[in-house]
């Protein structure tokens, strides 16, 4: 248990100051314990709770005391006597013994845990040996009584001595104190795991509301990024493009000749200022895609078209870079239901990167066939699964032979900014925003993006688009 129980909790249990004797004890188990001491000296036994409650009874046939009590004035003293009996306040031994009208004796042995009086066994009625029953003061309630009777009856009570019921009565008291104790124990042991498993789920719920507002923070703070992004590129934009736009008309010469280093540097300008809009632009789309703000112009549009206008916009750098480009597109593939410039931008991204991971000499394919799309899971049953039919799909595989992406980077290139550290990442350029534009927006289109290795060396992507919104063209 990492922090106290309650200090009232811990008290309660240790001092046992709130303990019951009915709460510790087996009552069952109690009576037959009981049982075999008035089976032994055949004297009857009680046990009482503080508060005067019969817990436990191993009691006898008791003659005497039913032919007595069929005579009113002696039931009635009989059932005080009894009453007197259980409020005997046992002396500082902890016992007490009292005699009956009959002449017949009790005796009371106080039940006593960690200095705690917890209750009391009472033994009897029972005869000392040779006694005999006080007839004169029965006679005098009732002058009816059947005086030899009552002896004969006397007769058949248990006889022992006042010594012998006070052992029985200690005896008893020990025992119970021994089952007291385990039984205690094991309370205690039950009780101090329940308010350490209280405490831990108390914690648990602490942790819980912390993280729950934690995560309404980060969710906060998450859209606050989205909107300061969304803002501060739709600003940067506007001047952006007046800087593009002047250096141009400058390397154009609409503003007068200019010399060759002029040019150059105006160029670079312009080159730069490219650069920092589409960064721009792609920071515009991932903000959208992440509030989900993207409106998609979904059409049935050609998958071959759009291949081949990717391959023919990395052609230069490719060709630049010795870096041999393939396409190949399934002839009977159908059109394709998405946004095609969307299609584009993430076949694009995906075979931009591919050339640029690629050391000379290599091969960058861009493929795009029919397929059949595992279904999604429908839940942890395997059963609903199996049952979901399986759907038409478009595959694209954007291969190459270049670097290759460790396996356990796979997942974590699709995070905004994320490159795989290595300088040959570094020494390409970029800023990473790339595949988690990629990423959005094949979800976007209910599609999904996975990466394999290639054989010998380099990395495929593998895009996967369902079909059910097309048309056969
Ligand atoms: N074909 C590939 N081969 C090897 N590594 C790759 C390939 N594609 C992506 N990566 C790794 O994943 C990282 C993230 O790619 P991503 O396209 O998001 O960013 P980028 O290309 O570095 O920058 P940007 O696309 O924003 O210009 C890359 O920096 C690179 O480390
Ligand atoms: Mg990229």
């Amino acid at each position: 248990m990492t922090a106290a129980a309650g200090p009232g909790l811990i008290d309660e249990l240790v001092l046992g100051s709130t303990l019951k004797l009915e709460e510790l004890i087996d009552r069952k188990a109690l009576a037959e314990l009981m049982e075999s001491v008035r089976d032994l000296f055949r004297v009857p036994v009680r046990l009482y709770s503080e508060e005067g409650r019969l817990l436990a009874d191993a009691g006898a046939e008791n003659q005497l005391y039913a032919q007595l009590s069929e005579s009113r004035p002696l039931r009635v003293a009989l059932e005080e006597i009894v009453q007197r009996v259980k409020n005997l306040a046992p002396g500082p031994d902890g016992i007490a013994r009292m005699s009956c009208i009959t002449g017949a004796r009790y005796c009371v042995a106080r039940v006593e845990y960690d200095g705690h009086s917890m209750g009391r066994f009472i033994l009897g009625p029972y005869a000392l040996p040779g006694g005999t029953p006080d007839v004169a003061a029965l006679a005098a309630l009732e002058p009816e009584l059947d005086a030899p009777r009552t002896t004969e009856l006397f007769g058949k009570l248990p006889a022992v001595t006042d010594e012998l019921a006070t052992q029985i009565g200690a005896h008893l008291s020990r025992m119970l104190d021994l089952v007291l104790f385990s039984e205690h124990r094991a309370l205690l042991t039950s009780q101090m795991h329940l308010a350490s498993v209280r405490e831990s789920f108390r914690e648990l719920e602490d942790k819980s509301k912390k993280l729950e507002s934690a995560y309404t923070k980060l969710t906060e703070l998450d859209r606050l990024k989205s909107n300061f992004l969304a803002t501060m590129s739709h600003e940067l934009r506007t001047p952006l493009t007046s800087i593009i736009g002047y250096s141009e008309m400058l390397v154009e010469g609409l503003a007068g000749e200019l010399s060759a280093e002029q040019r150059d540097f105006v160029q670079t300008i312009r080159e730069k200022g490219e650069q920092l809009l589409l960064l721009i632009k792609g920071l515009l789309d991932l903000s959208k895609l992440e509030s989900g703000t993207m409106s998609l112009r979904k059409d049935h549009v050609e998958a071959a078209k759009i291949v081949k206008d990717v391959i023919s916009t990395v052609q230069p750098h490719a060709l630049k870079k010795d870096v041999r480009l393939i396409q190949s597109v399934d002839p009977g593939l159908p059109r394709v239901f998405a946004d095609g410039e969307r299609l584009g931008q993430v076949l694009l991204n995906l075979a931009e990167n591919a050339v640029k991971f690629t050391p000379p000499g290599g091969t960058v394919s861009l493929e795009a066939k029919l397929v059949r799309m595992d279904p999604e899971p429908l839940g942890t049953q395997h059963g609903m699964v199996l049952l979901a039919t399986k759907r038409s799909g478009v595959e694209f595989r954007v291969a190459d032979t270049g670097i290759g992406i460790p396996e356990n980077e796979r997942a974590r290139v699709f995070d905004a900014f994320y490159q795989v550290d290595g300088s040959s990442t570094r020494e390409q350029g970029g800023t990473g925003l790339g595949l988690s534009i990629v990423k959005r927006l094949v979800e976007a289109h209910d599609g999904n993006v996975s990466i394999e290795s290639n054989q010998p060396a380099g990395t495929v992507f593998v895009v996967r688009l369902p079909l059910r919104h097309t048309s056969l063209g």
